[in-house]
């Protein structure tokens, strides 16, 4: 269904309509693998291209079979729970359609690992590279043992996983972030990690917040590299509030879309810096254009992911992005992303 037609509804309504429609695969294919230039690698994963589709849009692993058509290079479900969670009382998705930006407090509504885990247990080769993103339940008494359950019950059944302690709307969970409390957790799942997988470790990011002061991600660089994490996705949603115009601006939640690009891709650059290009970053936060996804790869992105553009511009997205990303490597005679990647640095 065209997104001009999902947008004439509200929008949590229409997110359950497009997880419908591709859970039963009712899209055109796109191929993902059109743009030879665009192959790359993230984390040792090959990926036909640098697009993945942001976690949060299926988050229950149900609209794998039509997303897996769209030509994203990868894809991650969740965030996922350990147990089933509502979320926050509706609405809590709101449009700021003059900004073409998103504000949710959806406040984790997940299905649980247990149902997630049978659907991904169902999972095609064809569907790519796939990944998972997990969380802790608001009602935990032991966040960290919530982690480690996610990550023994998706590890064996998807190629990365995604630690996400970056949402802005469950209280206390961005304060995994720091210290003593990301040490801690970042320990208890390496060491999960070691006890799992016969065929080799299998990559595990880290999702942060934008909202983070200098010095907070500065020592939050320096605990994931020490921890021996593999990649940071650069980031989640905001809390602040740019200048923005739509009239739901001073909605509670977590903004994302293009006013997000520029405070998202300036972190980045200075991840890049602080990791010294040591440790992969995945860009994110306001990709609507090739022109975007190319300035996030300059700031130092070996992959990217959006979510926010899918909706306002719907599948076509995936295509716009990438060729005209082809096109201003070709521009510049990159021969390819890696050769790319921190070139503003
Ligand atoms: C409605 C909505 C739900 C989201 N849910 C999650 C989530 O469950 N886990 C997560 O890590 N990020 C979640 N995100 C954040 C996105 O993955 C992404 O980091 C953010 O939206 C910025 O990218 P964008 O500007 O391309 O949307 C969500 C975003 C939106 C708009």
């Amino acid at each position: 269904m065209p997104s001009r037609t999902l947008h004439l509804l509200p929008p949590e309504a229409a997110h359950r309509l497009a997880i419908w429609g591709l859970g039963h695969g009712l899209v055109g294919r796109q191929p993902a693998d059109a743009w030879p230039r665009l192959a790359t690698c993230l984390c040792g994963l090959s990926l036909p291209n640098p697009l993945g589709l942001a976690a949060g849009f299926d988050k229950n692993a149900e609209a794998l079979p039509g997303l897996a058509k769209l030509g994203f290079g990868w894809i991650e479900i969740g965030t996922v729970l350990p147990r089933p969670q509502a979320g926050n009382p509706k609405p809590r998705i709101f449009r700021l359609r003059q900004d073409r930006a998103l504000i949710n407090r959806l406040g984790f509504n997940s299905q649980g690992l247990e149902r997630v885990r049978a659907r991904l247990a169902g999972r095609k080769p064809s569907w790519g590279v796939i990944g998972a993103n997990i969380g802790a339940n608001r009602d935990s008494t032991d966040p960290v043992q919530d982690y480690v359950s996610g990550l023994r019950g998706v590890y064996p059944l998807v190629d990365y996983v995604t630690i996400n302690v970056s949402s802005p709307n469950t209280p206390g969970l961005r304060e995994l972030q720091h210290g003593g409390r990301l040490e801690a957790l970042l320990a208890a799942l390496m060491e999960t990690r070691a006890g799992l997988g016969p065929d080799g470790p299998k990559p595990i990011l880290l999702k942060i917040a934008p909202d983070l002061e200098q010095d907070q991600e500065r020592a939050m660089a320096e605990t994931a590299m020490a921890a021996g994490i593999d990649g940071l996705i650069v980031g989640n949603t905001t809390l602040a509030r740019p200048d923005l115009r739509g009239r739901h601006r001073d909605q509670a939640g977590g903004l994302s879309g293009p006013p997000l690009m520029a405070i998202s891709t300036a972190q980045l650059a200075r991840l890049h810096r602080l990791t010294q290009g040591k440790l992969p970053l995945v860009g994110v936060g306001g990709i609507a254009s090739g022109a975007d996804a190319y300035a996030k790869v300059r700031a130092g992105a070996s992959a990217l992911q959006l979510y926010t553009g899918f909706i306002y511009q719907g599948p076509g997205v995936v295509r716009r992005v990438l060729g005209e990303l082809d096109a201003l490597l070709a521009r510049d005679r990159h021969a390819s992303i890696a050769a790319t990647v921190g070139s503003d640095a």
